[in-house]
């Protein structure tokens, strides 16, 4: 599998079959991920791997919480910009009416929409999961670092034959994972991934995101 290949059939996927991924596997994609420049070579990225029964824990201790509190923690940054503007908003909203879509769930049935989106914190049943952390000294450079991994582990995932949901959707249980794993007040709790194979019969599965044209964010001078 090429580069292209593996950003072409990279797509968030958000129903996962139980099959389970070795160990070896993700730490050899960790690995190779880690190969991401970084502004001064900072490596500011730090991940949590959670492999079976250490997986389901959280998503069990996340389950016990959300009785009490359904709407999750506040988050510690802001996953969008307070007041979103065009053209992001209508790419949001775009978004996700075309994810409701492919489950059929329609705008006013809030109920089943957020019951879908609670599947979140199940890691849509992916049975590897990751969380992202940040030290909170970083900047924006540092965060863009991150996001490079990022996109490193989800490409390599696919040379793996395997896929991934990026999630700061865990972002809003940061209490609880911060307990969980003993994460050091020093570091920021980013987002979660689930990692493994995509159920293809999962009609969520054959979502494919739109993206905007090329002039709508390319300028280019060429002075000859
Ligand atoms: C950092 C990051 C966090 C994301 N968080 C979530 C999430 O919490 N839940 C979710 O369903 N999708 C999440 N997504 C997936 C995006 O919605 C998705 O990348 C976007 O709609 C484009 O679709 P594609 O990844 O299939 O190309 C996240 C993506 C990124 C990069």
């Amino acid at each position: 599998m090429n580069v292209s290949e593996a950003i072409a059939t990279r797509k968030t996927v958000r129903a996962f079959t139980p099959e389970r991924v070795a160990r070896g596997t993700i730490e050899e994609v960790l690995a190779k991920a880690a190969r991401a420049p970084s502004g001064g070579n900072l490596q500011p990225w730090k991940v949590y791997v959670l492999l079976g029964e250490a997986r389901d824990e959280l998503v069990r201790r996340v389950a016990e919480a959300r009785a009490t509190n359904p709407m999750g923690e506040a988050p510690e940054y802001h996953i969008y910009p307070p007041h979103l503007a065009e053209p992001y908003k209508t790419r949001r909203f775009r978004i996700g009416e075309a994810m409701y879509a492919t489950l059929n769930i329609p705008r006013e049935d809030k109920r089943a929409r957020l019951q879908f989106f609670s599947r979140n914190w199940e890691f849509f049943g992916a049975p590897q999961a990751m969380i992202f952390t940040i030290d909170r000294a970083m900047q924006q450079g540092q965060w863009s670092d991150l996001g490079m991994f990022l996109g490193n582990i989800m490409l390599l995932a696919r040379e793996q034959g395997l896929d991934t949901c990026p999630q700061e959707a865990w972002a809003l249980w940061h209490r609880v994972i911060r307990d969980y794993l003993s994460v050091p007040d020093n570091e920021m709790i980013f987002c979660g991934m689930g990692i493994g194979r995509a159920d293809m019969t999962a009609p969520v599965n054959s979502l494919v995101s739109e993206r905007a044209a090329l002039d709508e964010f390319v300028t280019v001078r060429d002075e000859a």
